[in-house]
């Protein structure tokens, strides 16, 4: 049987400044869901909230880009705006860049990870979700997960999942797209995505076509034209028989590599692996966290959540996200813990240097 999975996140607003959803904002959009669920629109849902992010996890059988599941998570995080509006929390509504809703929230503000799956006789699945970082954050994990044999034992040595994975990579730019297989095409695919703030990992299949995680790539400044916060994107795996393990999926963050974002979306620092509990960016407004879920799917339903990073063995991978954290903040306002040009081309950086600009002179040789 077919079952969809769409996780669609925004920041509607949080308690206090961008730290975290109000417990208020989590229970509207609970009841909005089961609501839904019980109107059949959806078979089974988690609500759950990363840092400032409120993310809507849910299973149903209407296949990606469904209009009534957009809308419904659309209206839910309009519903959780409102209060949000009423109670004065902060960054009411912020990523609710439209008014009306037209069929689809891609390009409206909230970040969607989805795919359509053939249940397997067992069918594993992980939601990762990031706050204070963008989509790129993906880029690095995913190679070590989908290509790296020393990150996943798998592709040396499970036949399964021995023949690769193949990659479908977005020109976040331009807005296009393409396709590469691995192993034969690590180096290029590596040439792409190591240019993060560019090229994005948007989907990765098995070499049968099969999708084996996707990862949402909007990116809120290319739509607003301006800095409104960051993409703090999500994603959605599949472990297990076919796929790489549990183990293997978590083991690419056991590093917490350096991400975009951060304090005013400015800034690199560490990506943090954490519990929910844990999930409250409050040092400089962060470091970056990400969270994974554990669910098993069964005939649509969502069994769980496990909260995966609530283990002990990431306590050192948090560490030295401290430790980089630590090290990193002493550059204050300098490159590299600033951000280049480019990427700082929508925050408010650029207004601050316009000002100075009519007071440049040439240089006399
Ligand atoms: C980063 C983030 C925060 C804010 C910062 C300033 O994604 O949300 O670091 O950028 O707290 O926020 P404003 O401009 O709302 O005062
Ligand atoms: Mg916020
Ligand atoms: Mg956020």
């Amino acid at each position: 049987m077919k079952t969809t999975i769409s996780v669609i996140k925004a920041d509607v607003g949080s308690i206090p400044g961008h730290v975290k959803v109000p417990e208020e904002l989590l229970e509207i959009a609970e009841k909005s869901l089961k609501v839904a669920t019980q109107k059949g629109i959806i078979k089974s849902y988690h609500v759950t909230n990363c840092g400032d992010d409120l993310e809507l996890i849910m299973s149903h059988d209407k296949g990606e880009d469904n209009p009534k599941i957009h809308e419904l998570a659309w209206e839910t995080f309009k519903k959780a705006a409102a209060l949000a509006k009423k109670r004065k929390y902060y960054g009411a509504g912020q990523d609710l860049l439209v008014e009306a809703f037209s069929g689809n929230v891609r390009g409206m503000g909230p970040g969607v990870a989805e795919f359509e799956i053939e249940e397997r006789p067992s069918e594993p699945i992980i939601v990762l979700m990031c706050d204070k970082t963008s989509p790129s954050a993906f880029n690095l994990p995913f190679y070590k997960i989908f290509a790296d044999p020393f990150n996943t034992a798998g592709l040396v040595i499970d036949s399964k999942i021995h023949g690769g994975f193949r990659f479908e990579v977005h020109d976040i730019k331009e807005g296009k797209r393409i396709f590469l297989n691995c192993p034969e095409e690590i180096y290029d695919l590596l040439a792409l995505i190591g240019l993060s703030s560019r090229y994005a990992i948007k989907r990765v299949f098995r070499r049968d076509g099969v999708v084996a995680a996707v990862a949402s790539t909007e990116r809120l400044s290319f739509i607003a034209g301006k800095y409104v916060g960051k993409d703090d994107p999500v994603a959605i795996t599949r472990a297990q028989s076919g796929f790489p393990a549990v183990g293997e999926i978590l083991e690419a963050f056991a590093f917490p590599q350096l991400v975009p974002g951060w304090m005013r979306g400015s800034h690199r620092g560490p990506l943090m692996p954490v519990s929910r509990e844990e999930a409250r960016p409050t040092r400089f407004d962060g470091p970056p966290r990400i969270m994974a879920y554990g669910f098993q799917v069964c005939e649509g339903e969502l069994i769980g959540p496990v909260d995966l990073f609530g283990d002990p063995s990431f306590d050192l991978a948090r560490q030295q996200a401290i430790e980089v954290s630590e090290y990193i903040r002493r550059h204050g306002p300098f490159e590299p813990h600033l951000l280049s040009p480019e990427e700082l081309e929508y925050t408010t950086l650029p207004e601050v240097i316009k000002k100075l600009k009519d007071r440049f002179e040439p240089i006399k040789k």
